[in-house]
């Protein structure tokens, strides 16, 4: 019986996550769920699964969500509680769910806390990774990846020594704009970009899907979790999101991960590590599944890619200032303040008036330089008016 605690319960992938525990109630047992704001659904969740602890991150929500739960439920509220709750003694696997850098400061203190952390949050590793580093060197905590390419890697990699990769090829479906001409992305709607041919995500990486900037801070998360060098991960377009990504071995052979795209599959292996689950869910037919095909992406109508993998090779505070600028593009495009095609000029143009030194040494010099980032694009989608 594993105890877990769910960190942004109410989401897609946390979801996801309570499907899989309801599946398997003799293997898992939840201690803690949190949420931002969805007090509703949290309530249900605890009412379904009786966490001990659920936190509320809005603390102003804290009377609603106290008075809709039994008192042998503890509630609590506010970035503090979310931080102790992901370091609960009792939790053997915290599963880091939120969405943004806010999940960057409980997954840093489950991770300090010792604990195991099932990873979803790309960007607490894009932010946070020499950090996280150093932590995990230091602790004898350890990291089991969500992201269903980074669960493929992690899959394939199992066995090998890191001298005998050549590359990793991390797939990417190309996103609902892949054969849109780019003269028409200035009329791209916040709807269409939420329509995601593959995936049912959260609105930020569903969007972040459409630039192909979630494949930019994937390859970098896949620096941090595998410790191969940039000139040695590459994109591969997959539109068929059968083939979650592969690994070229120095002797030629290709190694691949297939399934069907349902993130229950990846979230189920990190929860079950190192064991496999007997999941009850539809299983991929390559008789019925058509052709698999692949292509190479075009950075020049998605330029977030380039983008990223300059941050990510610049390291120090590059990728934390990538990440802020991105989060701030992608929140004006879905309040429709920023066109789709301005995204990655919004975020060039952050990156270019920015200027740092040296490595984030803790977590306040990696929020202060987020700070910093995410006031300039304010003051770019506000002063430019980039519509
Ligand atoms: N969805 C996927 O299939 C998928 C696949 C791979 C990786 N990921 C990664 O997993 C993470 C979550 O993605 P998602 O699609 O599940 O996102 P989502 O559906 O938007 O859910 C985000 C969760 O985080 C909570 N949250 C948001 N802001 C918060 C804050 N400031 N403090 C505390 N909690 C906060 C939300 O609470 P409320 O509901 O109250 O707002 C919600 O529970 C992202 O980093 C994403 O890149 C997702």
């Amino acid at each position: 019986m594993k105890t877990l605690v769910v960190l942004g319960s109410t989401g897609s992938v946390g979801r996801q996550t309570l499907e899989v525990v309801e599946a398997f109630p003799e293997r898992f047992r939840v201690l803690g769920l949190s949420a931002a704001s969805n007090w509703k659904l949290l309530a249900e969740q605890a009412l379904r699964f009786r966490p001990r602890v659920v936190v509320i991150q809005q603390e102003d929500l804290y009377p609603r969500l106290r008075e809709a739960l039994p008192r042998e439920i503890e509630v609590r509220a506010g970035d503090r509680a979310l931080r102790e709750l992901a370091a609960h003694p009792e939790a053997d696997l915290v599963v880091s769910a939120i969405v943004g850098l806010a999940g960057l400061p409980p997954t840093l203190e489950a991770l300090s806390a010792g604990k195991t952390v099932a990873l979803a949050n790309k960007e607490a590793l894009v932010t946070g990774g020499e950090l996280i580093l150093r932590i995990l060197r230091e602790k004898r905590a350890r990291i089991l990846p969500v992201d269903s390419e980074h669960s493929a890697l992690f899959q394939l990699l199992k066995g090998h020594r890191r001298r005998e990769v050549r590359r990793l090829l991390l797939t990417a479906s190309g996103g609902p704009f892949r054969k849109r001409p780019a003269e028409s992305f200035a009329r791209i709607t916040p709807e269409e970009a939420l329509k995601h041919p593959r995936w049912r995500m959260g609105a930020k990486i569903t969007v972040d899907s459409a630039t192909l900037m979630n494949k930019g801070l994937e390859v970098i998360e896949a620096h941090y979790l595998f410790g191969i060098p940039y000139s040695r991960i590459e994109v591969l377009i997959h539109p068929e999101s059968i083939v979650h990504s592969l690994v070229e071995f120095r002797d030629g052979s290709l190694l691949a991960q297939l399934a069907l795209p349902d993130m229950r599959l990846p979230i189920a292996y990190a929860l079950s590590y190192p064991e496999r689950l007997p999941l009850p869910y539809p299983r991929l037919d390559l008789t019925r599944s058509g052709p698999l095909t692949f292509e190479i992406p075009d950075l020049e109508k998605f330029p977030c890619l380039a983008l990223a993998y300059e941050a990510g090779k610049s390291g120090g505070f590059w990728p934390v200032a990538l990440n802020a600028a991105n989060e701030v593009a992608v929140e004006a495009f879905l309040s429709r303040r920023l066109g789709f095609h301005l995204i990655p000029s919004l975020i060039r143009e952050t990156l270019s008036r920015l200027s740092f030194s040296g490595k984030p040494g803790n977590l306040e010099e990696i929020l202060a330089a987020d700070r910093r980032a995410r006031e300039l694009a304010y003051d770019l989608v506000e002063r430019l008016c980039l519509r």
